[in-house]
């Protein structure tokens, strides 16, 4: 079967390799795909932008390709499964309605609060005045989100009623487009964040494995938001007791609201969690995606056949095959990324050390890279993820660091501390 992957980032090349290990795969389409699918055995890198619906649905047809994995949010959100679906093929990932769940956090909202989803309390506005009026009476820090795709930048957690409104204006005058024309104004939750990734066809939903994502660029959770600058999976302190309250809050009431809406979900929802002091799991926000970099450690630990659960996820049948099973241990991913990130990057270095870092038994995704004359460069702002697999989190952690440092390339940044907030808790 010949399979496609959508999308160039470092989830995408995961997605690439796990598909590329069942024997039934004879390709794997990456589209664009990244330099790190360049070299990856049955793979070939397709040159076209991820938004790029109609053409990249009319390739799926003419190579006759079995299954279509959509990675990141924007087609999703564009209703690319919805035309794949229309033309007969099988796609792991939501259609545009779906899809709401992450493109518009006012739906989403609303889709929580009528469904009875535990979430932080929330207003939307339209208009600053009535947000200038209700911010000023909230506790402080409060936090500011723009209503649809802002990529990763469209939340402010703020520490004064001045920089809220800010926040506000910024968006209803225009700094995201069309994205900001609606902002929601809610209440800080404060307590462990946690991502819960779960495979549903709208009937049976299969949780993976409960990861953590560290999002902030400098050491210690400190400096400005990105996409992820690492990640550790399973996370230790997560209980089978939490699980199951996660599946009964969060879960069991959105298939049911997704289906009361005649929505047919098929692909991954992503639960963004918080859990508070008092141990309740509340959403801080759903993703309708693979997490980037979660999905750099998940996959890396799951036995099953991704293929299989795939298939079966887009052929909504998911509950005839048995639910994942994974690999004991932990896996931990270190996100090298270019000097700037978040902001300006120069992009086009090139990356030595590639070899050396796979011989320490690591696994090296690529996000940003580009491969040209045998030679790799970078060429995006989060370059390399590289995965480290272990016993215990300190022994994956090892692994990872250890790959980290055979690798090198012209202003290269990485956090020295992804795991902390986990061993923190151990000791
Ligand atoms: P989001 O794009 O919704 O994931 O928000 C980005 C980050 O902002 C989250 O990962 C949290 O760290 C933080 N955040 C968002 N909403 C809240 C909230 N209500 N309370 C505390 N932190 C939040
Ligand atoms: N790691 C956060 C995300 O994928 O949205």
């Amino acid at each position: 079967m010949k399979v496609m992957v959508v999308g160039g980032g470092g989830r995408e090349h995961a997605l690439a390799w796990k598909l590329a290990q069942s024997p039934q795969v004879t390709k794997v389409f990456c589209v664009p795909g990244n330099g790190g699918t360049a070299t990856l055995p049955k793979a070939v890198n397709m040159p076209m932008l991820p938004v790029d619906v109609e053409g990249i649905t009319r390739f799926a047809l003419v190579q006759g390709v079995g299954l279509v994995v959509i990675g990141p949010e924007t087609p999703l959100a564009l209703g690319m499964a919805d035309q794949m679906r229309a033309q007969g093929l099988r796609v792991l990932g939501p259609g545009q309605a779906g899809a709401q769940l992450e493109a518009s956090k006012v739906w989403a909202k609303a889709f929580m609060q009528a469904e009875g989803i535990p979430t932080a309390p929330a207003q939307v506005f339209r208009e600053l005045a009535p947000a200038q009026s209700y911010i000023e009476q909230q506790p402080l820090p409060v936090v500011v989100k723009v209503d649809g795709l802002a990529a990763g930048k469209g939340v402010t957690v703020a520490q004064t009623h001045a920089e809220a409104i800010q926040a506000v204006q910024a968006a209803l005058t225009g700094q995201f487009g069309q994205a900001g024309q609606q902002v929601l104004v809610e209440t800080f939750l404060t307590g462990e964040e946690l991502s819960l990734l779960a495979l549903t066809d709208g009937e049976t939903l299969y949780p993976l494995l409960p990861a953590q994502d560290y999002k902030r660029l400098g050491a210690g959770d400190t400096g400005p938001n990105t996409g992820g600058m690492g990640a550790c999976a399973p996370v230790p302190w997560v209980t089978e007791e939490l699980l199951q309250r996660v599946e009964r809050e969060i879960f069991t009431p959105l298939l049911a609201g997704l289906k009361r809406r005649g929505i047919d979900y098929r692909g991954v929802i992503y639960a963004g969690l918080m859990v508070t002091p008092q141990g309740d799991p509340l959403v801080v926000e759903f993703n309708c995606r693979f997490g980037d970099p979660e999905t750099q450690v998940i996959l890396p630990l799951l036995d099953s056949c991704l293929l299989e659960l795939a298939l079966a996820c887009a052929e909504g049948r998911l509950g005839e095959v048995p639910p994942p099973v994974w690999r004991p241990g932990y896996a931990a991913t270190v996100v090298m990324a270019s000097g700037g990130y978040p902001g300006e990057w120069v992009k086009g270095y090139p990356v030595r050390g590639l070899d050396l870092a796979e011989a320490t038994g690591a696994l090296v995704f690529h996000g940003g890279t580009r491969r040209e004359r045998n030679q790799t460069f970078t060429d995006g702002g989060r370059v390399l993820n590289i995965t480290g697999y272990g016993a215990t989190l300190d022994e994956a952690l090892e692994q990872s660091y250890l790959g980290v440092k055979q690798v090198d390339f012209t202003d290269c940044y990485y956090r020295e501390d992804i795991g902390w907030r986990l061993k923190n808790r151990q000791e």
